[in-house]
């Protein structure tokens, strides 16, 4: 049976790793070939858990490559138009085409609003929202110029759509990227580029299995560990789970990014196990 993405071209960001890896290897058992982009390296403002790493993103190679599909893989900083605009440019010569741009680069930390530091503050919104919009401005010219339609997925949260305390520049930049996903919807609508976020609860990644983050879910107990955490984070859903795997965003991308969603456009799609409504 032919993949739902069979002969497309996906752009990843944020790919040695977690939920992008994932991401890769779903397109990628679709029938996509693969143009992964990591900063592969630590971000000083990022203090609590260690970012993706040049090996992480080899790894992601070997395991795309595994399933036959193709990938081209870059360092680069989404924080940075030049690098990212260049690493885009070598994947679609290498490859051909581009079809699908997930753009899934993220980082986080801690603190109450007023008492981040300027850097913690930029750092944050120059990976998390400008980032995304760096990454359309690389990939739209592209998308428009070939004339075969498009389909965008950017990586919100359920902080996209709530205030959560301890994470305002996080909260900020997920609500923002929602207006932009709204806007580039509309503008791009008439080329058949279709633009979209997810927006998860927990998922089971580096980025929320550090102590800092249980710290931040249990505030009432010293040290608290995974299982107690968990159990906050359960609370928030539905559906009691304290998180998803990587794996059930993904599958939300792959149906964004397949032709099953080919008119359906200027959505914050929850994957949050009912976390939204609760
Ligand atoms: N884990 C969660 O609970 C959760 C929930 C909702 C949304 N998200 C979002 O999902 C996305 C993926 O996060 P994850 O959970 O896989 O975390 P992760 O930390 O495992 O992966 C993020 C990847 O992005 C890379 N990255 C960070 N800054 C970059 C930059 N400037 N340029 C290029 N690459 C960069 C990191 O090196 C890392 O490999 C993020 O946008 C995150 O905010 C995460």
């Amino acid at each position: 049976m032919a993949g739902r993405v069979a002969g497309k071209v996906a752009l990843v960001t944020g790919a040695a790793r977690g939920q992008g890896r994932s991401h890769c290897l779903r397109l990628a058992e679709e029938g996509a070939d693969i143009i992964a982009i990591d900063i592969c390296k630590q971000i000083d403002t990022v203090t609590s858990y260690e970012m993706g790493t040049r090996a992480e993103l080899d790894e992601t190679v070997a395991q795309v490559e595994k399933l036959g599909r193709r990938i081209v893989a870059r360092e680069a900083d989404v924080r940075d138009l030049d690098s990212i605009t260049e690493a885009v440019k070598d994947g679609v010569e290498e490859l051909g085409r581009l079809d699908v741009v997930v753009a899934n680069a993220g980082i986080v930390g801690y603190g109450k609003t007023w008492e981040f530091t300027v850097e913690e503050w930029r750092d944050l919104m120059d990976v998390n929202l400008n980032g995304i919009w760096n990454t359309t401005k690389a990939a739209i010219p592209i998308l428009i110029e070939a004339g075969r339609g498009g389909s965008m997925v950017f990586t919100s949260s359920l902080a996209g759509t709530k205030g959560f305390a301890n994470v305002g520049h996080y909260v900020t930049a997920k609500h923002g990227m929602i207006g932009l996903m709204r806007v580039l919807s509309a503008e791009l609508g008439p080329h058949f580029i279709r633009v979209n976020t997810v927006n998860p609860t927990c998922v089971d990644t580096p980025m929320i299995q550090h102590q800092t983050s249980y710290d931040i879910f249990v505030p009432n107990v010293e040290n608290p560990t995974m299982e107690q955490a968990g159990a906050a984070m359960a609370a928030m859903n539905s559906i009691p789970i304290p998180w998803l795997e990587p794996v059930d965003v993904s599958n939300a991308i792959v149906f964004l990014a397949s032709d099953d969603a080919r008119y359906i456009t200027g959505v914050d799609l929850p994957v949050d196990a009912g976390a939204r409504v609760k």
